[in-house]
């Protein structure tokens, strides 16, 4: 069926009919294929499009003919190892790559590349649905090839592989992570047999670069609900090897007939919670990891219960470490989720007890600029089945809301500055660099703090005045 469906309308950029022109002219078989043919066919709209070209021959002597035809001066990145090349033009990037059969050596991910045919090539692409390509020949121009079915797959929602699973994961592993991040991405249903290969194949995942994996995760943790792609990783045994401390928060353990909540489920339920309020990557992995240290830093006692005590510390500094093993930013990204996890109980808590200005002073202390994202995470959190306690932790979250207005407004402690600097202390009671001097700071910013003077210069400096005084200091005179 497909075989007759022509699709020309839908190629309006002037580049395509200029790529065909010049095939023709040099007489290649040239076609657009892979992301750019799927997600038209599924009216996906793309903030910025990268089309993929494939002409039987050179790649990179027909993006560099077509660059010339564009404008002289245009361009042309070539990335001669992998036989592509690629030119930017009018906002769309378009990469031309020659048609290639390919076979894989087991160890990695590097293909050795021979010359082939169309067939061969869409043979070795990922998913039938990636397999799709449109003619660009004046003859054919605009045919749809689909040699797997991937429009019915498409309509279907199915992923899966254009030959045996076990071939084209083997090709390439990472392949695996691109399978469960479409189906998290387009909420498609990954088909059996390619399941079961990712099953078996889950382990080859060591071979692909981390920074690569890494990738994927980001669209996995971006996607609308990020909790079907973290299922589907758990199901596979891919989250074992790539993200253990997410694994390891699975399961619920009892003792004398007491179970603590499943930590995995509640982090996903977490996880898409968030979802719904912020497109922030670095908030929703902050969400993924607010409660990695769970396992760690479990306890029983008959008295209490279940605790975690500290998971919040404990998760803080599992984050670097996770970072750098996952090749994510080591810079102020990692910082701004390190704080969040090690935040993540202050406004629960809070919210729990009288809300006192002197909490919200600190709380807006230690959080500063990220505290409207500290309490969205912490609203994401609230994920109890007693809708009597959800009810009274929402409204106490208000209050705490409020609060953290009123104090900002009449404080200014968000970005705390010392009212009083050291160097004014020194002058004041003569002093050299000494302990004294971060004595009386930190006394003033305490005192701040806890509503005892207001942040200001005045306040502040009789404050230091009367705190030399009992250290034993004198101003010095005039
Ligand atoms: N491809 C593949 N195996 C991979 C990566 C890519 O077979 N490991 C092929 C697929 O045909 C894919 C095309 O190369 O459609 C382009 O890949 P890429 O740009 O990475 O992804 P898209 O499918 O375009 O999707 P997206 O832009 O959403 O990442």
């Amino acid at each position: 069926m497909s075989e007759t469906i022509n699709l020309k309308e839908h190629l309006k950029h002037p580049t395509f009919a200029l790529i065909g022109s010049i095939s023709d002219a040099e007489g290649l078989e040239t076609y657009v294929i892979g992301g750019f043919v799927r997600d038209l066919l599924m009216y996906r709209k793309r903030d910025h499009y990268d089309i993929d070209i494939v002409t039987v021959g050179s790649g990179i002597a027909l993006a560099k003919k077509v660059a010339f035809a564009i404008h002289p001066k245009l361009k042309v990145t070539v990335f001669k190892n992998f036989g592509t090349a690629m030119f930017r033009n009018e906002e769309v990037d378009f990469e031309f790559v020659g048609t290639r059969k390919e076979s894989y050596r087991l160890d990695s991910r590097k293909p050795i590349v021979e010359d082939g045919t169309l067939a061969d090539d869409q043979n070795r692409r990922d998913f039938t649905m990636n397999a799709l390509a449109i003619s660009l020949n004046k003859a054919n121009y605009g045919k749809l090839v689909d040699p797997f079915n991937g429009l019915g797959d498409l309509e279907s929602k199915l992923i899966r592989t254009p030959l045996d699973p076990d071939i084209t994961f083997s090709d390439d592993p990472l392949r695996m992570m691109r399978a469960i991040r479409f189906a998290a991405q387009l909420n498609f249903r990954i088909e059996e047999q390619t399941f079961a290969a990712i099953i078996q194949q889950a382990d080859r995942i060591n071979i692909v670069s981390k920074e690569r994996i890494t990738e994927e995760l980001n669209k996995i943790i971006l996607s609308n609900k990020p909790s079907v792609g973290f299922k589907l990783l758990e199901m596979c045994g891919l989250l074992k090897i790539i993200l253990p401390e997410i694994q390891n928060l699975k399961g619920r353990e009892s003792i004398n007939g007491i179970y603590h909540k499943d930590n995995f489920y509640h982090t996903l339920e977490v996880l898409d919670r968030i979802s719904l309020n912020t497109d922030n990557l670095w908030l929703r992995w902050s969400a993924l990891l607010h409660d990695i240290a769970k396992p760690v830093t479990k306890r029983f006692s008959p008295a209490l219960g279940w605790t975690f005590h500290g998971h919040n510390f404990v998760g803080g500094k599992m984050v670097p470490k996770l970072f750098n093993r996952l090749k994510l930013p080591l810079n102020e990204k990692m910082k701004f989720v390190q704080k969040m996890v090690l935040l993540h109980m202050r406004p629960i808590v809070l919210s729990e007890e009288e809300v006192t200005d002197s909490a919200v002073r600190r709380l807006l202390f230690d959080a500063g600029d990220d505290i409207d994202d500290l309490m969205t995470l912490c609203e994401a959190d609230i994920t109890s089945k007693n809708e009597e306690k959800v009810t009274r932790f929402l409204a106490n979250f208000q209050l705490v809301r409020e609060k953290l207005k009123e104090i900002e407004e009449k404080d200014a402690v968000r970005n705390f500055q010392p009212p009083v600097t050291g160097e004014l202390i020194m002058e004041t009671f003569g002093l050299q660099p000494c302990k004294e001097i971060g004595l009386i700071k930190s006394a003033i910013k305490e005192a701040i703090l806890d509503g005892e003077i207001s942040n200001n210069y005045e306040e502040a400096y009789r404050f230091m005045m009367a705190k030399g005084k009992e250290l034993g200091l004198k101003p010095v005179e005039g």
